[in-house]
């Protein structure tokens, strides 16, 4: 099964819907107070700053999308108000256990310094993949004419991609051999994470 149909599947149903809004919401938060632990207390740049302030944005932005279909619904992150909740832990967490390892182990990289890179290369992923599943979803909303709307937060994340990449370059000019490792790994766990929200979502069918 294809990303556009399990995300047709999810939309078609109002109360998977919810909760598929609601476990992006977790997302972006998680991701933006990821970025936001990664910050050096004194040094961090108007990049960083607006890249938290807007992965913040679009955890709120997504909740408040919920009211659009279900008002009332997952009102907090807990267990069963999210999609495949364990797994969806799980990617964010694994992703960052995984590429810190990979870091840790080429760059010989130690705690701010190991940080840093781990928000470079783990963020780097998480957009890439961002600039995939948002378009995606937002075609299938378009197609169900859905109220619900992603396409700010799409804009948003093809900035936030150049962004990454330019202070990825910054970081090493051999970038992109090291940002290919962590894809492979983001790549196997969002397939776990996928065929998990596939599950939950037959489920409730
Ligand atoms: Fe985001
Ligand atoms: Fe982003």
């Amino acid at each position: 099964m294809d990303l556009y149909n399990t995300l047709q599947d999810i939309v078609q149903q109002a109360p998977v819907h919810s909760k598929w809004l609601n476990t992006l919401s977790y997302m972006e938060n998680a991701g933006a107070r990821k970025i936001s632990a990664c910050e050096h207390t004194d040094k961090v740049n108007l990049i960083q700053l607006k890249h938290a302030a807007e992965e913040h944005r679009h955890a709120y932005y997504l909740k408040k999308q919920i009211g659009k279909i279900n008002p009332g619904a997952c009102l907090t992150y807990q267990a069963d108000e999210l999609l495949a909740p364990i797994h969806t832990k799980q990617y964010l967490h694994q992703l960052d256990v995984q590429a810190c390892r990979y870091l840790k182990q080429t760059f010989g990289l130690q705690k701010e310094a190991l940080k840093y890179a781990a928000y470079l290369f783990v963020t780097y992923a998480i957009e890439v993949r961002a600039d995939e599943l948002y378009p995606v979803y937002q075609e299938v909303l378009t197609a169900q004419k859905q109220k619900v709307m992603v396409k700010s937060i799409i804009l948003e994340e093809e900035g936030h991609l150049e962004e990454m990449i330019q202070q990825l370059q910054h970081f090493a000019p051999d970038w992109q051999i090291h940002a290919a490792k962590v894809q492979e790994i983001e790549h196997a766990l969002f397939t776990q994470w996928m065929r998990a929200i596939q599950t939950a979502t037959l489920a409730h069918a």
